[in-house]
C-alpha cells in the first residue's frame, strides 16, 4: 500500500511566515491543512499578507517584511509554533499585536520565548501566570547572545526569525539538538546564518530574500501513527513517498528499527535544505529499548505513539528526560499513563517519562484526550488492536495536525 501525506507541519508553518516576509510571489505546494498551520495562515492575513488558492498551490504575497496592524487580536488557537515563532518573527517589524490561543495553548510557557526576546529589546508584556496572551509592542532589536535552558525549536525558531531584523544579530546555543528546519530553510534563501555543533549565528543587520516556490515534502510525525498500526498488524507492507527524512525528526523510525522492525528509508532529494524519499514498514515482531537524552528532541511529538507500542513488544520500554512533554497540548506523560492503564497495561508514570512492561494484551476502555491530537491518534492506533471497542472522547481534535486521519488509519486495519 502506497500512502502520500500532507505536507510537514512544522515546515508548512515556516514556510507560510518565511514566504510573507519574501519579496514577491511565493508558490507553496502540499501545504498542511490542519487546523493549527490554518491559524497561522489566518494570523498572517490579520497582518496585511494576501493568500491565494489555486488548484492546490498557496500563493504568498510576500511583503518584504513590513507587515501591517493588525485590527484585531491574532488567534493561535492550539497550535503553540504558530504563538512562539509568530513573537519572533513580528517584533522588530513596527507593528503592535496582542497573541492568544484556545484553552490549552493558554496554559503553555510563554516566558521561554519571552524572556530572551526582551534581552534582544523587544518591547513585550506576558500575563502574570507567564502564559498567553502576550503584547508585542514596536521596537528596534539590538544583539543577543542566548543559551538556552531547554530543548526547544520552537524557541529558537523564534530567536532566529527575531535576528533578521537585529541590528547586532543573534546568536543561539541549544543544549541539545532539536529540529532544525529553520536554519535549513534561511540558509536555503540565502540569508547569512552559520551553524557551529549546537551554536547558530544570524548576522547582524536586516536580512531579507526573494519568493520561493517549495513542495513541502510529506509530514513524518503524521506518518509514524499509520506506520505504527502496520507493524502491530500482520501481513501489512506501506510504502510513504515524497517524505520528509530530516535526521533531526527521525528519531521515531530510528527507536522503530531498534525495538526489531522491518523499516527503511532512502533519501531521495532535497527541498531547502531538507532531505526528502521513501519509507517503507512493514508487519513486525517488537521488543522493547530505552530511549532518553539527546535522542528525545528527535521523536518529541511521537512519544504517544511509541508507548502504544511499547505494549505490544517483548520486554520493558523506558522513556526518560521527556520533561517537555507535560507541557505539550496537554500532559503528555499523565494522559498517556492514564489511558493505557485503562486499557490494562503495566505502565509506570516517571516524573520525565515512564516504564511499560510489554507483552500486554490491550483491551478496549474510553479514552480521555484533553483534545490533544496525538494523544487521539495513538490510542485510535491502539484502538484498532483491542478486541472490544475503545470510544475516543474527542476523534474530531485530529483534524489540528491530520485530517482525514480517521479514513486513512482505517484503510490499514477496518
Ligand atoms: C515544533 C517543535 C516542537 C514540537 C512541535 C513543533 C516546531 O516543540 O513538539 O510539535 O515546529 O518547531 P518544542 O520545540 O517546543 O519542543
Amino acid at each position: 500500500m502506497k500512502i502520500s501525506l500532507p505536507g510537514d507541519k512544522s515546515i508548512s508553518h515556516r514556510a507560510l511566515m518565511l514566504a510573507a516576509i519574501a519579496d514577491g510571489v511565493s508558490e507553496l505546494r502540499n501545504l498542511s491543512r490542519g487546523v493549527d498551520v490554518t491559524s497561522t495562515r489566518d494570523c498572517l492575513a490579520q497582518c496585511g499578507i494576501e493568500f491565494t488558492d489555486k488548484k492546490g498551490v498557496v500563493l504568498v504575497n510576500g511583503q518584504g517584511g513590513s507587515f501591517s496592524q493588525p485590527s484585531d487580536d491574532l488567534d493561535a488557537g492550539n497550535s503553540g509554533t504558530t504563538a512562539r515563532l509568530l513573537m519572533g518573527l513580528l517584533v522588530g517589524r513596527g507593528i503592535k499585536a496582542r497573541l492568544v490561543g484556545d484553552v490549552s495553548l493558554s496554559r503553555r510557557p510563554m516566558a521561554r520565548v519571552v524572556e530572551p526576546l526582551r534581552q534582544l529589546g523587544a518591547q513585550m508584556e506576558i500575563s502574570a501566570r507567564q502564559t498567553l496572551p502576550v503584547v508585542i509592542g514596536p521596537s528596534q532589536l539590538g544583539t543577543l547572545d542566548y543559551t538556552m535552558p531547554m530543548a526547544s525549536a520552537q524557541v529558537k525558531s523564534a530567536l532566529l526569525l527575531a535576528g533578521l531584523v537585529s541590528e547586532g544579530g543573534v546568536r543561539v546555543t541549544e543544549p541539545v539538538a532539536t529540529r532544525n528546519h529553520t536554519e535549513l530553510m534561511l540558509e536555503a534563501l540565502g540569508v547569512d546564518i552559520k551553524v557551529a555543533g549546537h551554536e547558530i549565528t544570524i548576522g547582524a543587520g536586516v536580512q531579507g530574500f526573494n519568493s520561493f516556490e517549495l513542495d513541502i515534502p510529506g509530514d513524518l510525525s503524521s506518518a509514524a501513527f499509520p506506520a505504527a498500526l502496520a507493524t502491530l498488524v500482520p501481513d501489512r507492507d506501506v510504502t510513504f513517498p515524497g517524505l520528509l527524512l530530516n535526521p533531526s525528526r527521525l528519531g521515531f523510525f530510528r527507536a522503530l528499527k531498534r525495538m526489531g522492525a522491518r523499516v527503511d528509508w532512502t533519501v531521495e532529494k532535497r527541498v531547502l535544505g531538507e532531505e526528502v524519499g521513501r519509507l517503507r514498514v512493514r508487519s513486525s515482531t517488537l521488543k522493547g529499548i530505552t530511549i532518553r537524552g539527546d535522542e528525545i528532541p528527535t521523536l518529541i511529538d511521537e512519544i504517544p505513539i511509541l508507548a502504544i507500542l511499547a505494549c505490544s513488544a517483548q520486554g520493558e520500554t523506558v522513556i526518560w528526560d521527556a520533561g517537555e512533554l507535560r507541557l505539550k497540548e496537554c500532559d503528555r506523560i499523565k494522559a498517556i499513563v492514564e489511558n493505557l492503564r485503562r486499557m490494562g497495561a503495566r505502565v509506570q508514570e516517571l516524573s520525565d517519562g515512564f516504564r511499560i512492561l510489554g507483552s500486554s494484551r490491550l483491551r478496549g476502555a474510553t479514552i480521555t484526550t484533553h483534545s490533544d491530537h496525538r494523544i487521539a491518534m495513538a490510542f485510535t492506533v491502539a484502538g484498532k488492536i483491542t478486541r472490544e471497542k475503545t470510544t475516543i472522547d474527542d476523534p474530531d481534535c485530529v483534524e489540528i495536525s491530520f485530517p482525514g486521519y480517521h479514513k486513512l488509519i482505517s484503510r490499514i486495519k477496518a
